[in-house]
């Protein structure tokens, strides 16, 4: 795609940056709709990010992705949160609107629960309740979409558990912490079991949870995806669970911020996903 004088210009701004797959996803979206676009990746220093974030405006952009580590300063520095940045304490996604201010919202908890709805044919958050095991900026985002969504509750699992406790309270109700040695009796109750904690990357061990006690009419679901059937969906799937991997939340995170910048709805396809996987 040969970009004019008049492109649309976003990115994603993050430190380090190099690992991110949002250019390829975004790109391959400015070039199957052939919109006057770039979608470019913003090494930014943590010191730097508000000034950087400040500056988006003044540059002409349209706006951009925040991943790790500056979603907590993007939710500081802009000039108004929606609702679900709000809730999540998180921005990921920053608006340039007409006026030049800046609007952070968090599509997080969107993209997580879009996955699962394409990914799990008939699943609805109040099946059942869901156990999320960690409670980092992932957790956060994911508890209150799917507590937003309608689960009539969520049973929470943190190694550390003030952690959890603490996200708990910020989230204000339907959200019951468990301790870290409960975490398998937890899973009786399941009808959506999330891996929001690293373990089960590629480089991490496997998540140290067994899946005796979860109904098999439970989902399973991991945010990791790479791999993209983690230790974790493997045995679960081999139980005969449904599982669904993680990279969907990234392509349907994204969704939001490619239309509000772009002016076109993108669509998840197969294709993207290989695409994007094939990075
Ligand atoms: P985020 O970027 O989402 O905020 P984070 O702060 O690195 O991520 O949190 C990752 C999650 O993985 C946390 O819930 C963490 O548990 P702690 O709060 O106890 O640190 C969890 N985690 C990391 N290593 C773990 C391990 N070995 N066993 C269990 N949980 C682990």
């Amino acid at each position: 795609m040969i970009v004019s004088g008049k492109a649309k210009v976003a990115g994603v701004m993050g430190w380090p940056v190099g690992h991110s797959r949002s250019p390829r996803l975004h790109g391959f979206w400015l070039d199957r709709y052939g919109v006057d676009g770039a979608y470019v990746p913003l090494s930014v220093p943590p010191e730097r990010a508000a000034e950087a974030i400040r500056a988006l405006p003044a540059l002409g952009f349209r706006g951009c992705n925040v991943t790790v580590p500056h979603k907590e300063v993007a939710a500081a520095t802009v000039d108004r949160l929606d609702d679900s940045a709000r809730r999540a304490g998180a921005v990921n996604t920053v608006v340039v609107l007409e006026d030049g201010t800046l609007e952070g919202r968090n599509t997080d908890g969107f993209g997580f629960l879009e996955n699962l709805k394409a990914g799990a044919r008939g699943w609805r958050a109040d099946a059942g309740p869901a156990v999320v095991v960690g409670a980092g900026g992932a957790a956060r985002a994911i508890v209150a979409a799917l507590l937003d969504d309608g689960a009539p509750e969520v049973l929470l699992v943190n190694r550390t558990r003030e952690r959890a406790e603490q996200l708990a309270a910020d989230i204000g109700g339907g959200v019951r912490v468990l301790d870290w040695v409960s975490r398998e009796t937890a899973l009786a109750e399941a009808a959506l079991l999330v891996n929001t904690t690293t373990q089960g990357m590629a480089g991490h061990p496997p998540l140290d949870l067994s899946l005796e006690r979860l109904p098999a009419s439970a989902v399973v679901t991991d945010i990791v995806y790479t791999p993209l059937m983690t230790p974790l969906l493997h045995d679960a799937h081999a139980r005969g669970n449904r599982v669904v991997d993680g990279v969907g939340m990234l392509l349907h995170q994204a969704r939001p911020g490619f239309a509000a910048w772009f002016g076109v709805e993108p669509e998840v396809t197969e294709e993207l996903r290989r695409f994007v996987l094939g990075a």
